[in-house]
């Protein structure tokens, strides 16, 4: 017998394991030598799913829904998403624009996937999910990475993305409210790089993971702006917003050809997602929404108890959160003595065993 001689395809190379993924084996590796770990690594809300959802879960476990469903998902699950999105955003979406996906991960996966082109470049503020980069090399696009500014709140102005606009490019990636920064595209701003991208035919992603976790502003789409639809691409999740994670149900609003390029891929891989999650996420929508707000004024307790305590770090700082749940504090003071970045910073804790001595700031 003979060992593959290329053992992995070269394409893999093109990708690295998720960052958060490694902070959380991390954290299990020390919990299993008794270390007392707390695990910022995944974005994870703490609260169980609501019981509305769960209820309608086991219904359709006792109903048999339990078979296969149309690749894409089920109709009734779209027409739940068209409708809450209308509700919530006033957007006109229609079932045949919407796609169900496992999870907002994979909306975004087959979204590059079906888009991107070789040497197509896409735009990605920084700082930024970690998935965006390797989706994009994965397609074999190159990424333009934009920096915001700290002092601003980390959010992106038209002005900034202009001058990186280029004939190559094919996709612009926001993020909003922002994880890793909680930062938020302030609505006309927002609409200023819906100009600057729909007058040159580059499409828009609109990941909308945390859109209805918002402090300080209202909600919305740039899906709802007239003439949206044609350039504007919607990646939904449910994960954060239901407290659904494990579910995996995502969902993208976008035009019917780009639906069908994304059915005929997943119907490739996934299939389906989980009969039984779409049934879940069609309750969680249509159901009642007083946990979303729950949740959020919960979010709101802890921002407002993290943020003063990591400022009182001498040498941090951190820029306030506007949505999603997390903070984002500045260690750079702290780069010296061999540490030279945010992941030797963490490292350095993760040697010395989370002891309690102070922050080499
Ligand atoms: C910015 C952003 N988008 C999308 C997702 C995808 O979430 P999921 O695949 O769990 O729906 C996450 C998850 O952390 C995220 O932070």
């Amino acid at each position: 017998m003979q060992a593959a001689i290329n053992p992995i395809a070269d394409r893999i190379s093109l990708i690295s394991v998720s960052s958060t993924m490694k902070v959380s084996a991390e954290a299990d590796r020390l919990r299993s030598e008794g270390v007392d770990v707390v695990d910022f690594g995944a974005g994870e809300p703490d609260f169980p799913t609501p019981d509305n959802i769960k209820q309608a879960a086991i219904r359709a476990l006792e109903g048999n829904f339990t078979k296969y469903t149309a690749a894409g998902g089920t109709l009734e699950l779209k027409k739940a998403i068209c409708e809450r999105h209308t509700q919530d955003f006033g957007t006109a979406y229609k079932p045949n624009e919407c796609m169900i996906t496992v999870g907002g991960k994979h909306v975004i996966f087959n979204l590059t996937q079906a888009l991107v082109n070789p040497g197509d470049e896409v735009i990605i503020p920084v700082p930024y999910w970690v998935t965006y980069a390797d989706v994009v090399n994965y397609a074999g696009g190159k990424c333009v990475f934009v920096p915001t500014d700290e002092a601003a709140g980390f959010t992106l102005t038209a002005a900034m993305l202009e001058p990186h606009l280029t004939a190559r490019t094919r996709m612009v990636i926001i993020n909003s409210p922002s994880n890793p920064s909680g930062a938020v595209v302030d609505r006309a701003e927002f609409e200023k790089i819906f100009k600057l991208t729909s007058e040159r035919g580059i499409y828009l992603m609109t990941d909308e993971c945390y859109c209805h976790f918002l402090y300080d502003s209202e909600r919305f789409s740039i899906a709802s702006l007239p003439g949206a639809k044609d350039t504007v691409l919607v990646a939904g999740s449910l994960s954060k917003t239901y407290a659904m994670t494990g579910w995996r149900i995502g969902f993208g609003l976008v035009p019917a050809p780009i639906v069908q390029a994304m059915t005929k891929l997943q119907s490739h891989s996934t299939s389906n997602p989980t009969s039984i999650a779409q049934k879940a996420a069609t309750e969680a929508l249509r159901g009642p929404q007083d946990s979303v707000a729950q949740m959020l004024a919960e979010y709101r307790k802890r921002r407002d108890f993290v943020l003063p305590r990591l400022r009182s770090i001498p040498g941090v700082t951190a820029q306030e959160p506007k949505g999603a749940f997390y903070a984002y504090p500045n260690v750079s003071a702290a780069f010296k003595n061999g540490v030279t970045d945010s992941m030797s910073f963490g490292w350095l804790r993760v040697d010395r065993r989370f002891s309690h001595e102070r922050i080499p700031v």
